[in-house]
């Protein structure tokens, strides 16, 4: 190649590099492979290297070149980074528009532009004729830090700009990482012994201010853009951001215009409810004047704009008082101690409970009835106690004991690992959480048929246990208080069309401790039919895939118990129960996965099916037999379990690959 080809093919390699670049962390798409494009890099990096005066600082080979640092250089901040006023609740983003308004003098504002509020660390990037100069940390606002060489590891940063014809522009935004990232890295960092970040957000800043550009690097990073300065003179903030992503950011999709104010309490309401399932944190939503001359003509309150306002997020924590302790009874007879507390709101909505778990998490957190303790919820979550605040003791609170017997019927608890547990299988509240149970999606999937209904239909005596369901008539359930003609016979639709059942869901709906959606499978695999389950011996029950010796004692003493019986014999006097045929052999025979964390084309309960299609397992908790851990959005403790045990960690797109 001569000369003027071989710059024509490293101008040509950077295009095609940044173009998928763009795709993949701008829009989501991958046209190409990673391999591929490694090779790319591979070729442009040896072009380079051989014709150094081809070199320019905005190649993409130039991400991670820089060496450590033994200290950022100051930046002062041309035009300072302002920071904004926060509003938590609808009544203060209301008056922050009146405010607006009257000084303002108008009557109507009606151009708002509401985006996400992302929790990072907020950068500034300086670009020169559409190449990137400089980049810089907030800092006090008017001071920060010359970090270009990390930010310039970050991919979603582009290092030089399509349209470079309107000079020099300053792009700002947020350094994120993503909640799958973080756990990660926490992981890592506990292996190695290194420093544990208390949330993404702190991660992303630590990972920003390393001296060394090869560890910022390692964290893969990302970056939203949220604000262009200079440039062509846009009227409107949503030009700005609409301009940033032609630019080669990433914006967030969800930002948009709105007319009135109350829309954006819906929006933020909206987002809110997504906010658990988004890949990267954020603690509110930032509106803003979206006409830029209003924006301008609103001026500056302090250190904030008084164009623009934070509307912030319902905190996902509160401190507040426990009342009591409680103990309830489920299903199995487990007893789960929950404190009783003072109201208080926690993300959003009113708490009067928070689950303690079991006795060794009250031991954990000793925690005492009268205590000051601090509440958290996240997403959809039961409300759980995090924390005692111990220097708020004033002597007069009382140690909670777990009760010898059962609050409901008054028979004898027992302790067996951590649990306490009702034993007698007559309990009135095992009972009606067993119901729930029967009725339940993995069960018997009878719809329409939730808590409040079996409580009407136990209450009002018309039935006892589960097989007396399938001997109601419309009749008798139409006087009841929640049902009209419809409902009554939807319901009785429901049940009836039940009462033909696969035989994983029939054991499911027993209710026998120990025995989940996929021993279920594993016993209906092994069985076929009830008959040659019931007669089991030990011996057998031990013998079935998965099965080990608590679950076939379980099996074994639930069918041999005259209570039980009774109830099964009536049971199988009205349903009938679809055998199990023998399994093919799938691609995924004798492998257990444990899924964690969202996905994003599959649904839990779908990628479960498919699993089993292919003569795989699927296990609730991470183990040594456990084979992959499927990590989806935000994914849970099991990660960190799997790290420790060494279980091969998967994402999305690999598990995809393997159900092809
Ligand atoms: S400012 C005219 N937008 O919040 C509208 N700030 O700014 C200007 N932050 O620490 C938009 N997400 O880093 C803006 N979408 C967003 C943001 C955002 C996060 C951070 C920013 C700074 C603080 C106040």
């Amino acid at each position: 190649m001569g000369r003027d080809d071989v710059k024509k093919r490293i101008e040509k390699l950077k295009k095609v590099i940044e173009h998928h670049r763009y795709l993949y962390h701008v829009l989501d798409r991958i046209e190409i492979s990673d391999a591929a494009l490694d090779s790319l890099k591979h070729e442009l990096k040896k072009l380079e290297d051989e014709n150094p005066e081809f070199l320019t600082p905005d190649s993409p080979t130039q991400r991670v070149g820089g060496k450590p640092l033994k200290e950022f250089k100051k930046v002062v901040h041309k035009t300072p980074m302002l920071s904004l006023e926060d509003t938590f609740n609808e009544e203060e983003f209301l008056k922050w528009v009146e405010r607006v308004k009257k000084v303002a003098g108008l009557r109507f504002v009606s151009d708002f532009f509401a985006e996400l509020k992302f929790d990072g660390l907020a950068m500034s990037l300086m670009y020169k004729n559409g190449v990137l100069q400089r980049a810089s940390t907030r800092g006090n606002g008017r001071v920060g830090e010359d970090v270009t060489q990390n930010a310039k590891t970050i991919e979603a940063i582009p290092l030089s700009l399509d349209i470079p014809e309107f000079g020099d522009i300053e792009v700002r935004g947020e350094v994120v990482i993503s909640k799958k990232n973080f756990e990660r890295i926490n992981i890592e960092q506990k292996k190695k012994g290194g420093q544990i970040y208390a949330n993404p957000r702190n991660l992303a800043a630590g990972s920003v201010r390393q001296l060394d550009p090869k560890i910022t690097s390692s964290r893969h990073l990302d970056f939203h853009a949220y604000a262009l300065l200079g440039g062509p003179g846009l009227e409107t903030h949503s030009e700005e951001h609409a301009l940033l992503r032609r630019l080669g950011f990433k914006t967030d999709n969800y930002s948009s215009r709105f007319n009135k104010p109350e829309e954006i309490l819906n929006f933020r309401k909206n987002i809110e409810k997504k906010r658990s399932t988004l890949s990267y944190e954020i603690d509110g939503i930032v509106v803003a004047i979206n006409k830029k001359d209003l924006f301008e003509r609103l001026g500056v309150v302090g250190k904030a704009p008084r164009g623009a306002v934070a509307f912030k997020f319902a905190p996902v924590e509160a401190t507040t008082i426990v009342r009591d302790i409680i103990v309830q009874v489920g299903r199995t007879g487990a007893i789960t101690p929950v404190a009783v507390l003072e109201p208080v709101e926690v993300g959003g909505v009113t708490v009067s409970r928070a689950t303690l778990h079991n006795e060794d998490e009250i031991k954990r957190l000793g925690v005492k009835i009268g205590d000051t303790v601090i509440v958290g919820r996240a997403g959809d979550v039961i409300p759980d106690v995090k924390k005692v605040l111990n220097d708020l003791r004033t002597g007069s609170e009382k140690v909670f004991r777990m009760p010898e017997k059962c609050p409901m019927c008054f028979e004898k608890i027992i302790l067996k690992g951590a649990i306490h547990r009702c034993v007698n299988v007559k309990c009135p509240a095992r009972h009606r959480e067993n119901l729930y149970h029967f009725a339940s999606r993995q069960a018997f999937d009878i719809d329409g048929l939730g808590p409040k209904i079996i409580d009407a239909l136990l209450d009002s005596g018309l039935i006892n246990n589960a097989a007396d369901l399938f001997e109601l008539k419309e009749g008798d359930i139409r006087p009841l208080e929640r049902f009209g003609e419809k409902s009554a016979s939807n319901l009785i639709e429901a049940i009836s069309k039940r009462t033909r059942i696969e035989f994983p869901r029939f054991l499911m709906g027993l209710g026998i401790l120990h025995v989940g959606e996929e021993t279920a499978r594993d016993l209906a695999d092994h069985f076929g039919n009830l008959d040659k389950l019931k007669k089991a011996g030990m011996e057998e029950l031990r013998s079935v895939e998965n099965i080990g010796d608590i679950v076939a004692r379980s099996i074994y003493e639930w069918f041999r118990d005259k209570y039980n019986s009774d109830y099964l014999k009536k049971l199988e006097s009205r349903v009938f129960i679809i055998e199990r045929r023998v399994k093919k052999k799938g691609k995924l025979q004798n492998k257990t996965f444990v899924l964690t964390g969202s996905l994003d084309f599959l649904t839990r309960d779908e990628a479960k099916a498919r699993i089993h299609e292919l003569g795989g397992k699927v296990s609730s908790s991470v183990s040594d037999n456990t084979d992959y851990v499927v990590a989806g959005l935000a994914p849970g403790s099991k990660l960190d379990k799997a790290g420790k045990l060494g279980v091969e960690i998967i994402d999305e797109k690999k598990f995809l690959k393997m159900l092809e």
